[in-house]
């Protein structure tokens, strides 16, 4: 969508995956608070984002949603003037139906009214979600009305579609959204991460700067995802230029979960300029290998193992897409080191584990960096 905004994946987080219906203001000011001194805003995250049930079940007389006066007895101004003093932006939800997939009122024949609402409250992010009853219309017609509401409105607000990929949302997303989720919910564990990888190979084309796929968001230290499993999803989701919203409580993770979340050399390879989507080169059984081709003439990868034990993934600078050169400069971005290849780029991987590199030399392969991208963009 061009509106200025999530020019690259937007960065932030959400209560639902960690908190469900349990949202409440304590809860975000106390995020907001921990995004800041954790070092999160620092590496990016900027918006904290209230998911489902935040309303009361009905609208008030005049037709308009009422923030539950229990979650937050101080109304969602103040608490955006409290987000908005730490430098952070914050977010709400609704849904393209009649209802919220909770059950709360959402906004199907109410956009005008809502997105206003939301405007006058200071909100700078809608997830808008498929519940309810659609009256007939089809998702693009849902979402775009919302699109034009929220544009009339005047203020920058980040419009990210919870439509889980029907109606092939990722061909017709980019007038429409800022990101797209692409499949069903995500769930804290290995298997429904590698099931939403799988469903990822071909929307690269269809992602770039303003409007991004969206894999659904991060599960990094949620329950129990091994630490191994994080860095993993991590990866993976900052090369598939995946909006980065983390679903943990950040007020209590840990020092490793929070180095998983903050490693500013894969955060670099998410946010990087030239917007390519990485995708899928080559898998063998359980190993895989992903690329991205970056804006500087490297190109990420992603040595990726699905098996329960420790094996070795291996590629070479030509099948990641660099012409050749005597040496390639291998840096691993989770090791924080540089090393130095003849071609192979190779990695003991642990079971569930990733390894994650950017390779720099010989340049990028013309047919590798210029790719049709679904937005008409020229990214290069
Ligand atoms: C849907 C969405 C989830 C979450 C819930 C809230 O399932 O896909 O991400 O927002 O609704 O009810």
């Amino acid at each position: 969508l061009d509106n200025g905004l999530a020019r690259t994946p937007q960065m932030g987080w959400n209560d639902w995956n960690s908190f469900f219906c349990n949202v409440n203001e304590t809860l975000i000011r106390q995020t907001a608070d921990v995004m800041v001194s954790s070092g999160m805003a620092a590496a990016g995250y900027e918006y904290v984002n209230i998911d489902d049930c935040w309303s009361t079940k009905s609208r008030d007389a005049n037709g308009n949603l009422v923030p539950d006066p229990q979650k937050f007895p101080s109304g969602m101004k103040a608490l955006a003037d409290y987000v908005h003093g730490k430098g952070l932006k914050l977010g709400i939800y609704s849904s393209a139906g009649t209802t919220t997939c909770a059950g709360y009122p959402a906004s199907l024949g109410y956009e005008q009214r809502d997105a206003a609402l939301w405007a006058s409250w200071g909100i700078d992010y809608l997830k808008y979600d498929n519940c309810g009853d659609h009256q007939g219309r089809t998702g693009q017609q849902r979402y775009t009305a919302m699109r034009d509401a929220l544009a009339a409105t005047g203020r920058p607000i980040v419009y990210s579609l919870c439509n889980w990929g029907q109606e092939n949302v990722w061909t017709w997303g980019m007038p429409v959204g800022n990101s797209w989720r692409t499949t069903g919910d995500i769930a804290a564990n290995w298997g429904s991460i590698m099931g939403i990888l799988d469903q990822q190979v071909g929307l690269e084309a269809y992602s770039g700067p303003g409007g991004w796929n969206d894999p659904d968001m991060l599960e990094v230290g949620v329950g129990s995802l091994t630490a191994t499993e994080g860095r993993a999803h991590f990866s993976l989701w900052s090369l598939l230029n995946a909006p980065l919203i983390a679903g943990n409580d950040i007020r209590s993770m840990s020092a490793e979960t929070r180095s998983i979340l903050t490693n500013t050399e894969v955060i670099a390879v998410n946010q990087d300029w030239g917007g390519r989507q990485g995708h899928k080169i080559s898998d063998n059984g359980n190993l895989e290998v992903w690329r991205k081709p970056m804006s500087n003439g490297s190109v990420a990868v992603v040595l990726l193992n699905r098996g329960t034990s420790t094996s070795t993934v291996s590629t070479t600078a030509s099948a990641l897409g660099l012409g050749s050169a005597s040496s390639y400069a291998v840096r691993d971005l989770w090791a924080h080191t540089t090393s130095s290849s003849s071609g192979t780029i190779s990695a003991s991987v642990p079971g569930h584990g990733a390894a994650m590199y950017t390779v720099t030399g010989g340049g990028i392969v013309p047919s590798v960096a210029i790719r049709g991208v679904g937005s008409g963009r020229c990214l290069d």
